[in-house]
Protein backbone atom coordinates (compact mmCIF):
# COMPACT_ATOMS: atom_id res chain seq x y z
CA UNK A 1 0.00 0.00 0.00
CA UNK A 2 2.80 2.70 0.62
CA UNK A 3 3.67 2.38 -3.00
CA UNK A 4 -0.21 2.97 -4.32
CA UNK A 5 -0.43 6.06 -1.11
CA UNK A 6 2.88 7.37 -2.75
CA UNK A 7 1.56 7.69 -6.43
CA UNK A 8 -1.99 9.07 -4.97
CA UNK A 9 -0.02 11.39 -3.35
CA UNK A 10 2.09 12.25 -6.68
CA UNK A 11 -1.39 12.68 -8.81
CA UNK A 12 -2.91 14.98 -6.09
CA UNK A 13 0.83 17.28 -5.64
CA UNK A 14 0.43 17.33 -9.50
CA UNK A 15 -3.03 18.70 -9.30
CA UNK A 16 -2.44 21.19 -6.65
CA UNK A 17 0.48 22.67 -8.96
CA UNK A 18 -1.85 22.46 -12.18
CA UNK A 19 -4.60 24.58 -9.93
CA UNK A 20 -2.33 26.83 -8.74
CA UNK A 21 -1.23 27.77 -12.76
CA UNK A 22 -4.75 27.67 -13.65
CA UNK A 23 -5.54 30.36 -11.43
CA UNK A 24 -2.38 32.66 -11.86
CA UNK A 25 -3.20 32.15 -16.06
CA UNK A 26 -6.89 33.07 -15.39
CA UNK A 27 -5.83 36.38 -14.12
CA UNK A 28 -3.66 36.95 -16.34
CA UNK A 29 -6.82 36.77 -18.70
CA UNK A 30 -8.35 39.43 -16.97
CA UNK A 31 -5.36 42.43 -16.41
CA UNK A 32 -2.91 41.56 -19.64
CA UNK A 33 -3.22 44.74 -21.70
CA UNK A 34 -1.35 43.49 -24.79
CA UNK A 35 -1.63 40.58 -26.73
CA UNK A 36 2.24 40.19 -25.92
CA UNK A 37 2.25 40.49 -22.20
CA UNK A 38 -0.80 37.89 -22.17
CA UNK A 39 1.19 35.35 -23.92
CA UNK A 40 4.46 35.73 -22.45
CA UNK A 41 2.91 35.71 -18.91
CA UNK A 42 1.20 32.33 -19.87
CA UNK A 43 4.66 31.14 -20.92
CA UNK A 44 6.27 32.22 -17.70
CA UNK A 45 3.52 31.05 -15.34
CA UNK A 46 3.90 27.07 -16.72
CA UNK A 47 7.52 26.96 -16.49
CA UNK A 48 7.53 28.31 -12.85
CA UNK A 49 4.68 26.17 -12.01
CA UNK A 50 7.26 23.55 -12.31
CA UNK A 51 5.28 20.62 -14.66
CA UNK A 52 7.39 21.95 -17.90
CA UNK A 53 11.40 23.41 -18.44
CA UNK A 54 10.58 25.32 -21.29
CA UNK A 55 7.02 27.08 -23.26
CA UNK A 56 6.88 28.33 -26.10
CA UNK A 57 3.75 30.15 -28.05
CA UNK A 58 4.06 30.03 -32.06
CA UNK A 59 2.17 31.88 -34.78
CA UNK A 60 2.06 30.23 -38.24
CA UNK A 61 3.03 32.74 -40.67
CA UNK A 62 2.28 32.37 -44.54
CA UNK A 63 5.72 32.62 -45.88
CA UNK A 64 7.30 30.11 -48.23
CA UNK A 65 8.23 28.19 -45.53
CA UNK A 66 5.39 28.26 -43.95
CA UNK A 67 7.16 29.03 -40.43
CA UNK A 68 5.91 29.01 -36.80
CA UNK A 69 7.46 32.08 -35.27
CA UNK A 70 7.48 32.07 -31.43
CA UNK A 71 6.13 35.45 -30.31
CA UNK A 72 6.94 33.79 -26.69
CA UNK A 73 8.86 32.39 -24.73
CA UNK A 74 9.95 31.44 -21.27
CA UNK A 75 11.92 28.57 -19.41
CA UNK A 76 15.42 26.96 -19.46
CA UNK A 77 17.23 26.95 -22.80
CA UNK A 78 15.57 29.86 -24.82
CA UNK A 79 18.11 29.71 -27.49
CA UNK A 80 16.88 26.43 -28.32
CA UNK A 81 14.39 28.71 -29.96
CA UNK A 82 16.89 30.99 -31.81
CA UNK A 83 18.47 27.84 -33.19
CA UNK A 84 15.75 25.67 -34.60
CA UNK A 85 13.03 25.64 -36.96
CA UNK A 86 9.76 25.07 -36.86
CA UNK A 87 7.18 25.09 -39.55
CA UNK A 88 3.60 24.05 -39.99
CA UNK A 89 3.69 22.89 -43.86
CA UNK A 90 4.22 19.28 -44.99
CA UNK A 91 8.24 19.25 -45.11
CA UNK A 92 10.51 17.78 -42.73
CA UNK A 93 10.32 20.53 -40.41
CA UNK A 94 6.73 20.32 -40.30
CA UNK A 95 6.85 16.73 -39.03
CA UNK A 96 7.22 17.68 -35.42
CA UNK A 97 4.35 18.06 -32.63
CA UNK A 98 4.06 22.15 -33.97
CA UNK A 99 3.50 21.32 -37.22
CA UNK A 100 1.38 18.32 -36.51
CA UNK A 101 -0.98 20.54 -33.95
CA UNK A 102 -0.97 23.47 -36.13
CA UNK A 103 -1.67 21.23 -39.00
CA UNK A 104 -4.65 19.27 -37.35
CA UNK A 105 -6.16 21.51 -34.90
CA UNK A 106 -5.44 18.49 -31.81
CA UNK A 107 -2.53 18.09 -29.28
CA UNK A 108 0.38 16.01 -30.80
CA UNK A 109 3.48 14.88 -28.09
CA UNK A 110 6.43 13.63 -28.27
CA UNK A 111 7.17 10.46 -25.34
CA UNK A 112 10.79 10.32 -25.84
CA UNK A 113 13.01 12.74 -27.79
CA UNK A 114 16.19 10.44 -27.79
CA UNK A 115 13.65 7.32 -29.68
CA UNK A 116 10.89 9.39 -31.74
CA UNK A 117 11.78 9.49 -35.40
CA UNK A 118 9.61 12.37 -36.05
CA UNK A 119 11.54 14.55 -33.64
CA UNK A 120 14.73 13.94 -35.57
CA UNK A 121 15.68 17.48 -36.96
CA UNK A 122 15.15 18.96 -33.50
CA UNK A 123 16.64 16.11 -31.48
CA UNK A 124 20.61 17.16 -30.83
CA UNK A 125 19.26 20.56 -29.21
CA UNK A 126 16.64 19.68 -27.39
CA UNK A 127 19.01 16.72 -25.72
CA UNK A 128 21.62 19.08 -24.96
CA UNK A 129 18.64 21.74 -23.68
CA UNK A 130 17.51 18.72 -21.24
CA UNK A 131 14.08 18.11 -22.96
CA UNK A 132 12.89 14.65 -22.89
CA UNK A 133 9.15 15.01 -23.61
CA UNK A 134 7.32 17.46 -25.53
CA UNK A 135 3.73 18.66 -26.78
CA UNK A 136 1.96 21.37 -28.69
CA UNK A 137 -1.77 22.29 -27.89
CA UNK A 138 -3.49 24.41 -31.05
CA UNK A 139 -4.59 27.62 -29.93
CA UNK A 140 -8.44 26.92 -30.60
CA UNK A 141 -11.27 27.32 -28.94
CA UNK A 142 -14.89 26.14 -29.77
CA UNK A 143 -17.85 27.67 -28.82
CA UNK A 144 -21.64 26.74 -29.16
CA UNK A 145 -22.42 30.40 -30.29
CA UNK A 146 -19.33 31.65 -32.43
CA UNK A 147 -18.35 27.72 -33.77
CA UNK A 148 -14.46 27.82 -33.74
CA UNK A 149 -11.82 30.67 -32.59
CA UNK A 150 -8.60 29.73 -34.41
CA UNK A 151 -5.47 31.68 -33.42
CA UNK A 152 -3.76 29.50 -35.88
CA UNK A 153 -0.93 29.14 -33.36
CA UNK A 154 0.35 26.57 -30.90
CA UNK A 155 1.30 26.27 -27.01
CA UNK A 156 4.67 24.14 -27.20
CA UNK A 157 5.88 22.46 -23.49
CA UNK A 158 8.78 20.80 -23.19
CA UNK A 159 9.17 18.68 -20.09
CA UNK A 160 13.21 17.44 -18.47
CA UNK A 161 11.26 13.73 -18.02
CA UNK A 162 10.28 11.29 -20.78
CA UNK A 163 6.51 10.59 -21.17
CA UNK A 164 5.81 13.65 -19.21
CA UNK A 165 2.38 14.36 -21.26
CA UNK A 166 -0.33 11.73 -20.27
CA UNK A 167 -3.78 12.09 -21.20
CA UNK A 168 -4.79 14.25 -18.10
CA UNK A 169 -2.09 16.55 -19.05
CA UNK A 170 -3.41 16.48 -22.68
CA UNK A 171 -6.47 17.20 -21.64
CA UNK A 172 -5.88 19.62 -19.22
CA UNK A 173 -3.41 21.75 -21.93
CA UNK A 174 -6.25 21.46 -24.34
CA UNK A 175 -8.29 23.36 -22.50
CA UNK A 176 -5.79 25.97 -20.88
CA UNK A 177 -4.80 26.38 -24.72
CA UNK A 178 -8.43 27.43 -25.78
CA UNK A 179 -8.80 29.55 -22.91
CA UNK A 180 -5.71 31.48 -24.16
CA UNK A 181 -7.49 31.86 -27.74
CA UNK A 182 -10.76 33.01 -26.18
CA UNK A 183 -8.94 35.48 -23.97
CA UNK A 184 -6.67 36.75 -27.23
CA UNK A 185 -9.42 37.39 -29.33
CA UNK A 186 -11.44 38.93 -26.66
CA UNK A 187 -7.93 41.43 -26.14
CA UNK A 188 -8.11 41.58 -29.80
CA UNK A 189 -10.99 42.98 -30.48
CA UNK A 190 -10.74 45.56 -27.55
CA UNK A 191 -7.74 46.89 -29.42
CA UNK A 192 -9.58 47.69 -32.41
CA UNK A 193 -12.24 49.38 -31.05
CA UNK A 194 -10.07 51.36 -29.45
CA UNK A 195 -8.71 52.28 -32.65
CA UNK A 196 -11.62 52.91 -34.66
CA UNK A 197 -13.48 53.98 -31.11
CA UNK A 198 -16.90 53.68 -31.48
CA UNK A 199 -17.30 50.31 -33.05
CA UNK A 200 -20.90 48.90 -32.58
CA UNK A 201 -22.30 48.06 -28.86
CA UNK A 202 -23.57 44.33 -30.83
CA UNK A 203 -19.42 43.67 -30.77
CA UNK A 204 -18.86 44.84 -27.25
CA UNK A 205 -21.46 42.25 -26.16
CA UNK A 206 -20.10 39.41 -27.87
CA UNK A 207 -16.36 39.93 -26.43
CA UNK A 208 -17.59 40.56 -22.74
CA UNK A 209 -19.93 37.07 -23.56
CA UNK A 210 -16.59 34.82 -24.73
CA UNK A 211 -14.41 37.03 -22.07
CA UNK A 212 -17.16 35.81 -19.89
CA UNK A 213 -16.97 32.46 -21.22
CA UNK A 214 -13.69 31.42 -20.86
CA UNK A 215 -13.94 33.11 -17.44
CA UNK A 216 -16.71 30.36 -16.95
CA UNK A 217 -14.84 27.54 -18.17
CA UNK A 218 -11.69 28.00 -16.42
CA UNK A 219 -13.87 28.70 -13.15
CA UNK A 220 -15.98 25.30 -13.82
CA UNK A 221 -12.35 23.45 -13.99
CA UNK A 222 -10.84 25.04 -11.04
CA UNK A 223 -14.37 23.55 -9.29
CA UNK A 224 -14.00 20.23 -10.68
CA UNK A 225 -10.04 19.65 -9.75
CA UNK A 226 -10.88 20.82 -6.36
CA UNK A 227 -13.64 18.61 -6.45
CA UNK A 228 -11.33 15.26 -7.20
CA UNK A 229 -8.57 16.59 -4.49
CA UNK A 230 -10.94 16.83 -2.02
CA UNK A 231 -12.59 13.25 -2.64
CA UNK A 232 -8.65 11.80 -2.57
CA UNK A 233 -8.82 13.36 1.09
CA UNK A 234 -11.49 10.84 1.73
CA UNK A 235 -10.08 8.10 -0.01
CA UNK A 236 -9.48 5.72 2.41
CA UNK A 237 -12.75 5.92 4.11
CA UNK A 238 -14.67 6.15 0.96
CA UNK A 239 -12.93 2.41 0.24
CA UNK A 240 -13.43 1.41 3.55
CA UNK A 241 -17.48 2.13 2.83
CA UNK A 242 -17.42 0.21 -0.48
CA UNK A 243 -15.41 -2.52 1.47
CA UNK A 244 -17.73 -3.22 3.81
CA UNK A 245 -20.74 -4.24 1.79
CA UNK A 246 -18.30 -6.65 -0.79
CA UNK A 247 -17.17 -8.18 1.75
CA UNK A 248 -20.41 -9.16 3.33
CA UNK A 249 -21.40 -10.08 -0.08
CA UNK A 250 -19.00 -11.88 -0.54
CA UNK A 251 -19.69 -14.12 2.93
CA UNK A 252 -23.10 -14.60 2.03
CA UNK A 253 -22.63 -15.60 -1.54
CA UNK A 254 -20.26 -18.21 0.30
CA UNK A 255 -22.93 -19.39 2.72
CA UNK A 256 -25.42 -19.60 0.14
CA UNK A 257 -23.25 -21.97 -2.35
CA UNK A 258 -22.63 -24.14 0.68
CA UNK A 259 -26.26 -24.49 1.50
CA UNK A 260 -27.36 -25.30 -1.88
CA UNK A 261 -24.39 -28.33 -1.32
CA UNK A 262 -26.77 -29.87 1.08
CA UNK A 263 -29.04 -32.87 -0.22
CA UNK A 264 -32.16 -30.38 0.97
CA UNK A 265 -30.66 -27.46 0.36
CA UNK A 266 -32.21 -24.52 3.38
CA UNK A 267 -34.28 -22.41 0.22
CA UNK A 268 -35.46 -20.39 2.81
CA UNK A 269 -31.62 -19.39 4.42
CA UNK A 270 -30.64 -19.14 1.05
CA UNK A 271 -33.47 -16.69 0.12
CA UNK A 272 -32.76 -14.72 3.08
CA UNK A 273 -28.64 -14.68 2.36
CA UNK A 274 -29.45 -13.48 -1.39
CA UNK A 275 -31.68 -10.72 -0.06
CA UNK A 276 -29.05 -9.62 1.90
CA UNK A 277 -26.57 -9.83 -1.07
CA UNK A 278 -28.75 -6.93 -2.61
CA UNK A 279 -29.16 -4.96 0.07
CA UNK A 280 -25.24 -4.58 0.20
CA UNK A 281 -25.01 -3.96 -3.34
CA UNK A 282 -27.51 -1.07 -3.48
CA UNK A 283 -25.28 0.19 -0.60
CA UNK A 284 -21.97 -0.04 -2.40
CA UNK A 285 -23.62 1.31 -5.91
CA UNK A 286 -24.98 4.41 -3.74
CA UNK A 287 -21.72 4.80 -2.57
CA UNK A 288 -20.45 4.64 -6.06
CA UNK A 289 -22.79 6.76 -7.58
CA UNK A 290 -22.73 9.75 -4.91
CA UNK A 291 -18.65 9.24 -5.63
CA UNK A 292 -18.95 9.78 -9.70
CA UNK A 293 -21.79 12.80 -9.36
CA UNK A 294 -18.90 14.47 -7.39
CA UNK A 295 -16.65 13.31 -9.92
CA UNK A 296 -18.80 14.37 -13.25
CA UNK A 297 -16.68 17.13 -15.14
CA UNK A 298 -19.35 19.61 -15.96
CA UNK A 299 -22.25 20.83 -14.01
CA UNK A 300 -25.40 20.98 -14.86
CA UNK A 301 -27.97 23.66 -15.63
CA UNK A 302 -29.77 24.94 -12.17
CA UNK A 303 -32.91 23.72 -11.22
CA UNK A 304 -35.14 22.95 -7.94
CA UNK A 305 -33.10 21.45 -5.62
CA UNK A 306 -34.26 19.83 -2.51
CA UNK A 307 -31.30 21.03 0.38
CA UNK A 308 -32.14 18.08 2.79
CA UNK A 309 -30.83 15.32 0.07
CA UNK A 310 -28.43 17.53 -0.58
CA UNK A 311 -27.00 17.59 3.13
CA UNK A 312 -28.00 13.67 3.49
CA UNK A 313 -25.66 12.70 0.50
CA UNK A 314 -22.70 15.04 1.51
CA UNK A 315 -23.33 13.56 5.37
CA UNK A 316 -23.40 9.77 4.41
CA UNK A 317 -20.18 10.47 2.27
CA UNK A 318 -18.08 12.37 5.64
CA UNK A 319 -19.75 10.74 7.83
CA UNK A 320 -17.16 7.64 8.14
CA UNK A 321 -14.01 10.36 7.88
CA UNK A 322 -15.67 11.74 10.44
CA UNK A 323 -16.26 8.84 12.81
CA UNK A 324 -12.44 7.32 11.88
CA UNK A 325 -11.44 10.48 13.63
CA UNK A 326 -13.48 9.99 16.74
CA UNK A 327 -15.05 13.26 16.05
CA UNK A 328 -18.84 13.29 16.78
CA UNK A 329 -21.38 14.56 14.02
CA UNK A 330 -24.76 16.06 15.35
CA UNK A 331 -27.63 17.49 13.30
CA UNK A 332 -30.50 19.66 13.54
CA UNK A 333 -32.76 19.77 10.12
CA UNK A 334 -35.34 21.67 9.32
CA UNK A 335 -38.33 19.80 7.73
CA UNK A 336 -40.19 23.18 5.90
CA UNK A 337 -36.83 24.20 3.80
CA UNK A 338 -38.22 25.27 0.72
CA UNK A 339 -36.87 24.23 -2.39
CA UNK A 340 -33.55 26.25 -3.80
CA UNK A 341 -32.63 26.97 -7.83
CA UNK A 342 -29.07 25.50 -7.95
CA UNK A 343 -26.88 23.04 -8.84
CA UNK A 344 -26.67 20.25 -6.83
CA UNK A 345 -23.03 18.76 -7.54
CA UNK A 346 -21.93 22.42 -6.62
CA UNK A 347 -23.81 22.66 -3.31
CA UNK A 348 -22.86 19.53 -2.32
CA UNK A 349 -19.18 20.62 -3.17
CA UNK A 350 -19.83 23.83 -0.83
CA UNK A 351 -20.70 21.77 2.15
CA UNK A 352 -18.48 18.91 1.45
CA UNK A 353 -15.62 21.82 1.92
CA UNK A 354 -16.96 23.07 4.79
CA UNK A 355 -17.44 19.52 7.00
CA UNK A 356 -13.86 19.17 5.81
CA UNK A 357 -12.42 22.07 7.49
CA UNK A 358 -14.38 21.61 10.59
CA UNK A 359 -13.30 17.98 10.87
CA UNK A 360 -9.81 19.88 10.77
CA UNK A 361 -9.95 22.51 12.90
CA UNK A 362 -11.44 19.45 15.57
CA UNK A 363 -8.71 16.88 14.77
CA UNK A 364 -6.01 17.75 17.39
CA UNK A 365 -8.51 19.41 19.91
CA UNK A 366 -9.11 17.79 23.22
CA UNK A 367 -12.26 14.96 22.46
CA UNK A 368 -14.80 16.23 24.69
CA UNK A 369 -14.42 19.00 21.81
CA UNK A 370 -14.18 17.07 18.64
CA UNK A 371 -18.22 17.44 17.39
CA UNK A 372 -19.52 19.22 14.71
CA UNK A 373 -23.73 20.43 14.05
CA UNK A 374 -25.25 20.81 11.16
CA UNK A 375 -28.09 22.89 11.22
CA UNK A 376 -30.17 23.68 8.44
CA UNK A 377 -33.15 26.69 8.82
CA UNK A 378 -35.89 28.28 6.86
CA UNK A 379 -35.63 32.12 7.63
CA UNK A 380 -38.26 34.61 6.52
CA UNK A 381 -36.89 38.15 5.59
CA UNK A 382 -38.44 41.35 4.11
CA UNK A 383 -36.70 40.46 0.84
CA UNK A 384 -38.56 36.43 1.21
CA UNK A 385 -37.60 33.21 2.57
CA UNK A 386 -34.06 32.11 2.72
CA UNK A 387 -32.70 28.39 3.61
CA UNK A 388 -29.82 28.43 5.76
CA UNK A 389 -27.56 25.80 6.52
CA UNK A 390 -24.81 26.54 9.28
CA UNK A 391 -21.78 23.86 9.99
CA UNK A 392 -20.74 24.61 13.75
CA UNK A 393 -17.56 22.86 15.41
CA UNK A 394 -15.94 23.61 18.51
CA UNK A 395 -11.92 23.15 17.09
CA UNK A 396 -9.09 25.89 16.87
CA UNK A 397 -11.50 28.68 15.95
CA UNK A 398 -10.16 31.55 13.77
CA UNK A 399 -8.99 35.31 15.11
CA UNK A 400 -10.03 38.66 14.03
CA UNK A 401 -7.34 39.15 11.59
CA UNK A 402 -7.83 36.41 9.79
CA UNK A 403 -11.30 36.72 9.21
CA UNK A 404 -10.95 38.94 6.43
CA UNK A 405 -8.17 36.16 4.81
CA UNK A 406 -10.38 33.21 4.79
CA UNK A 407 -12.07 33.67 1.78
CA UNK A 408 -9.57 34.30 -0.29
CA UNK A 409 -7.95 32.25 -2.62
CA UNK A 410 -4.87 29.99 -2.06
CA UNK A 411 -5.23 31.78 2.12
CA UNK A 412 -4.36 28.90 4.57
CA UNK A 413 -2.88 28.03 7.61
CA UNK A 414 -2.64 23.83 7.06
CA UNK A 415 0.59 22.25 5.76
CA UNK A 416 -0.86 20.48 3.15
CA UNK A 417 -3.77 23.04 2.40
CA UNK A 418 -4.13 24.72 -0.84
CA UNK A 419 -6.47 27.56 0.15
CA UNK A 420 -8.53 27.14 -2.35
CA UNK A 421 -12.03 25.30 -0.55
CA UNK A 422 -13.77 28.52 0.93
CA UNK A 423 -12.90 30.70 -2.43
CA UNK A 424 -14.42 28.05 -4.84
CA UNK A 425 -17.23 27.71 -2.11
CA UNK A 426 -18.23 31.90 -2.27
CA UNK A 427 -17.98 32.03 -6.04
CA UNK A 428 -20.29 28.62 -6.10
CA UNK A 429 -22.89 30.60 -3.71
CA UNK A 430 -22.28 33.99 -5.47
CA UNK A 431 -23.52 31.60 -8.63
CA UNK A 432 -26.63 30.87 -6.85
CA UNK A 433 -27.31 34.40 -5.37
CA UNK A 434 -26.60 32.98 -2.31
CA UNK A 435 -24.22 34.13 0.65
CA UNK A 436 -21.67 32.51 2.33
CA UNK A 437 -19.78 33.75 5.58
CA UNK A 438 -18.20 32.74 8.78
CA UNK A 439 -18.63 33.97 12.53
CA UNK A 440 -16.86 32.78 15.78
CA UNK A 441 -18.41 31.27 18.31
CA UNK A 442 -18.82 33.05 21.42
CA UNK A 443 -16.95 29.46 23.21
CA UNK A 444 -14.35 27.58 20.75
CA UNK A 445 -14.80 27.05 17.30
CA UNK A 446 -16.54 29.09 13.99
CA UNK A 447 -19.83 28.36 12.35
CA UNK A 448 -19.74 28.68 8.89
CA UNK A 449 -22.93 29.45 7.01
CA UNK A 450 -24.88 29.83 3.86
CA UNK A 451 -28.21 31.17 2.95
CA UNK A 452 -30.01 30.48 -0.38
CA UNK A 453 -33.30 31.76 -1.72
CA UNK A 454 -36.04 29.87 -1.24
CA UNK A 455 -38.40 29.04 -3.94
CA UNK A 456 -41.27 29.91 -2.60
N1 LIG B 1 -13.92 25.57 10.61
C1 LIG B 1 -12.80 26.32 10.63
N2 LIG B 1 -12.22 26.67 11.80
C2 LIG B 1 -11.09 27.42 11.81
N3 LIG B 1 -10.47 27.87 10.72
C3 LIG B 1 -10.99 27.56 9.53
C4 LIG B 1 -12.17 26.77 9.40
N4 LIG B 1 -12.45 26.65 8.10
C5 LIG B 1 -11.48 27.30 7.44
N5 LIG B 1 -10.60 27.85 8.28
C6 LIG B 1 -9.42 28.63 7.93
O1 LIG B 1 -9.55 29.13 6.62
C7 LIG B 1 -8.45 28.69 5.82
C8 LIG B 1 -8.92 28.53 4.39
O2 LIG B 1 -9.83 27.44 4.26
P1 LIG B 1 -9.99 26.75 2.84
O3 LIG B 1 -10.99 25.68 2.95
O4 LIG B 1 -10.22 27.81 1.81
O5 LIG B 1 -8.55 26.16 2.57
P2 LIG B 1 -7.82 24.93 3.27
O6 LIG B 1 -8.81 24.13 4.05
O7 LIG B 1 -6.65 25.47 4.01
O8 LIG B 1 -7.30 24.10 2.03
P3 LIG B 1 -8.22 23.34 0.93
O9 LIG B 1 -8.07 24.12 -0.32
O10 LIG B 1 -7.61 21.99 0.87
O11 LIG B 1 -9.63 23.34 1.41
C9 LIG B 1 -7.98 27.41 6.49
O12 LIG B 1 -6.64 27.11 6.18
C10 LIG B 1 -8.16 27.76 7.96
O13 LIG B 1 -7.10 28.56 8.44
MG1 LIG C 1 -10.62 23.47 3.15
Amino acid sequence: MPEQREAHEAILDRLHRRLRTLCQCTNTFFQAESEQELLQSICGILVAGGEVRLAWIGYCEDDAEKTVRPVAQAGSGLDYLERVKTSWGEMETGQGPAGIAARTGKACWVDDIRTDPRFSPWRVAALARGYASCMAVPLIAYSKQRGAVDLRGTLNLYSAECNAFDESAVEHYTGLAASVAYAVTALRGHLAEDLAYGVTALRARAERKQAEEALHQAREELAHVTRVTTLGELAASIAHEVNQPLAAIIADANACLHWLEADRPDLDSVREALAAVVKDGDRAGEVITRIRALLSRSSVAHRPCDLAGVIRDVLLLVGPELGRHGTVLQTSLATDLPPVMGDRVQLQQVLLNLLLNAAEAVRNVPPERRRLVVRSTLERRDDGSWAVVAVEDAGVGFREEQAGRLFEAFYTTKPGGLGMGLSISRSIMDGHRGRLWATANSGHGATFHFALPGMR
